[in-house]
């Protein structure tokens, strides 16, 4: 293992400094070390158990693996919804894996846009409303939240259904409606679980090939499945077994940075 990953011993201030840097060198996501581990009973499971993972600013991963190998564990780590219980995670530099509940919210509302398999839109609200909740809890103006939340739907050319509900959109335009959700803060990353997994093949075509566009322009996306077709949407996949990474596999060249 490389010298750096040598983590315990570093001062307060040398966690700090080493956010910085990762931040200077585009460094988005950066686990050092990180495990997390369930007791049952006298047993212990270890889910996630001992993963470094660096992810740039720009790229689009794939997490891939058997179930029950942590991929959805290791997923919630980073998206700030969990704490590790051993390791280090920076997020956009700052040291997620130190943080208290209320600190965590913060950060994840920020940096992070969530993409979930079945979509948890709110059923009794326009696809506006939707997409503008998480600016009520960043604290953003009223008409400033229509104006942005207008502006991301229209980026997954949603514009025209927006005061639908969601029983009156169909699958692929609810995922559609989640994805303008989940940017609409200009979240540092793009957190996908299984984000086809409830949709049929041709919805789910044009689920990927959306996603191949925010990727064009610049988004960061991180995207788990068990489908090796899914995976190979992205420039890199990162194959998980048993909490490991077992390996990390650059399928093509990363578009290039946009400037
Ligand atoms: N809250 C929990 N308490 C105890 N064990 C858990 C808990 N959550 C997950 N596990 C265990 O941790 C391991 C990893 O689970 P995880 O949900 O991360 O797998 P996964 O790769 O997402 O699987 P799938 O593809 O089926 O969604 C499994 O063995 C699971 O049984
Ligand atoms: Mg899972």
């Amino acid at each position: 293992m490389p010298v750096e990953t040598a983590t315990e011993n570093l001062t307060p201030q040398e966690r700090e400094q080493r956010g910085e840097q990762l931040k200077r060198d585009g460094i988005v996501i950066r686990t050092y070390d990180l495990w997390k581990t369930y007791i049952m009973g006298d047993q212990e499971i270890h889910a996630v158990s001992g993963v470094d993972v660096q992810i740039k600013r720009g790229e689009y991963v794939a997490i891939m693996g058997p179930s029950g190998s942590g991929k959805s564990t290791l997923m919630n780590l980073i998206g700030c919804l969990d704490t590790p219980t051993k390791g280090l995670y920076y997020l956009n530099g700052k040291l997620a894996s130190d943080m208290e509940d209320d600190e965590l919210a913060r950060i994840r509302n920020k940096e992070i846009g969530f993409i979930f398999q079945t979509f948890n839109l709110l059923a009794r609200a326009s696809a506006l409303q939707n997409v503008e909740l998480p600016l009520i809890y960043a604290g953003i103006a009223s008409s400033e939240r229509s104006n942005r939340a207008r502006e991301a739907l229209r980026s997954v050319d949603l514009e025209q259904r927006m005061y639908h509900k969601p029983n009156e959109l169909s699958g692929g335009q609810r995922q559609r409606v989640a994805i303008a959700r989940a940017l609409v803060n200009r979240p540092s990353i793009l957190l996908a679980d299984e984000p086809t997994g409830a949709l049929d093949t041709h919805t789910g075509d044009e689920i990927m090939t959306l996603f191949a566009r925010l990727h064009e322009q610049g988004n960061t996306i991180v995207l788990v499945t068990h489908e090796q077709d899914i995976a190979m949407h992205a420039d890199r996949i990162i194959h998980i077994r048993d909490g490991k990474v077992e390996r990390d596999e650059q399928v093509r060249s990363p578009a290039l940075p946009l400037p």
